[in-house]
């Protein structure tokens, strides 16, 4: 009964992980389509490029690519998609490894906080200057308004704002960052199941949601039981 309950109320998260895991085997396949969302390449001088530079990585259209082993396929550490005349930001998943990112001179109304959602390595923004950083100015080391930009530098650890590592996931599970104000809770040892209260050999459980300003919401819970069958579908 206990399960029937839990199971239906996580079918959102489910969702979530399937489309993740879509993501994940097509961005391995094909060329990532976000880098000719807009036309022409990273201009030469811009941020992008001096960072993509600096980091011997290779401009393909608005984005820096790079591959760290020689295995592994390439992946965008940075996305130049400013000047283009957006007015909303829709999926940015393929561009979750991004270190940089800059949206500046589009007249982009609103960010949905999900969009960053898993980008855990984005250390630096520039945004239209009426745009809060995502998170809120409490997921950044720096936030603030220069030549009309925002900046956003220095993502900080969500599980850390508080200044106590831990107190958002239950017990037997660990907090990791998630993205700018996003937290993920993942099972430690050999715990798993619903809250990780199940000990053994399992698959984890995940738990991520994102933090207020002040309050701590776990938006989604979820009991992944066969990782095995998800996968497959
Ligand atoms: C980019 O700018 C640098 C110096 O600012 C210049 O040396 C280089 O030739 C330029 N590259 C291109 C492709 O325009
Ligand atoms: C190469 O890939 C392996 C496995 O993914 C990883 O552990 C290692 O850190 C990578 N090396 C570099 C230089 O990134
Ligand atoms: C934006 O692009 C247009 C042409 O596409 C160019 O004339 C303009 O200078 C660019 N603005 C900025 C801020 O780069
Ligand atoms: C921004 O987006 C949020 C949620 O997507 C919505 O509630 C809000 O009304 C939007 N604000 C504007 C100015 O569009
Ligand atoms: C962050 O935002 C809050 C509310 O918008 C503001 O009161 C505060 O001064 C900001 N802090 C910084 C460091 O910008
Ligand atoms: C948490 O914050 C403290 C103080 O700001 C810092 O010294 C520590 O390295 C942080 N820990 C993590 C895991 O980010």
């Amino acid at each position: 009964m206990k399960m029937k309950a839990g199971h239906h109320r996580l079918k959102p998260a489910l969702l979530i992980l399937i489309l993740n895991l879509c993501f994940y085997a097509s961005y391995q396949l094909t060329e990532p389509q976000i880098c000719k969302l807009c036309s022409g390449t990273v201009l030469n001088g811009t941020v992008v490029d001096q960072f993509c530079s600096a980091s011997a990585g290779r401009i393909d259209g608005r984005c820096c690519l790079r591959n760290d082993n020689t295995s592994d396929p390439e992946h965008i550490i940075g996305l130049d998609l400013s000047n283009c005349s957006l007015t909303h930001v829709g999926d940015l998943k393929e561009a979750s490894t991004a270190l940089m990112i800059d949206l500046s001179h589009n007249s982009i109304v609103n960010i949905s906080e999900s969009v960053f959602q898993g980008f855990i390595e984005l250390n630096y923004m520039i945004l239209p200057a009426d745009i809060g950083c995502p998170g809120g100015n409490a997921s950044w080391e720096k936030d603030e308004v220069k030549e009309g930009n925002r900046l956003c530098e220095g993502q900080k650890n969500t599980c850390n704002q508080t200044g106590q590592l831990s107190i958002n996931c239950p017990e037997n599970s660990l907090c990791g960052p998630y993205g700018p104000g996003f937290f993920q809770c993942s099972c430690a040892g050999n715990y798993h199941g619903y809250k990780c209260l199940r000990e053994g050999e399992f698959p984890n459980l995940l738990v991520f949601g994102p933090l207020g300003a002040s309050t701590v919401v776990i938006s989604v819970l979820l009991w992944v039981t066969q990782r095995r069958k998800v996968k497959s579908l």
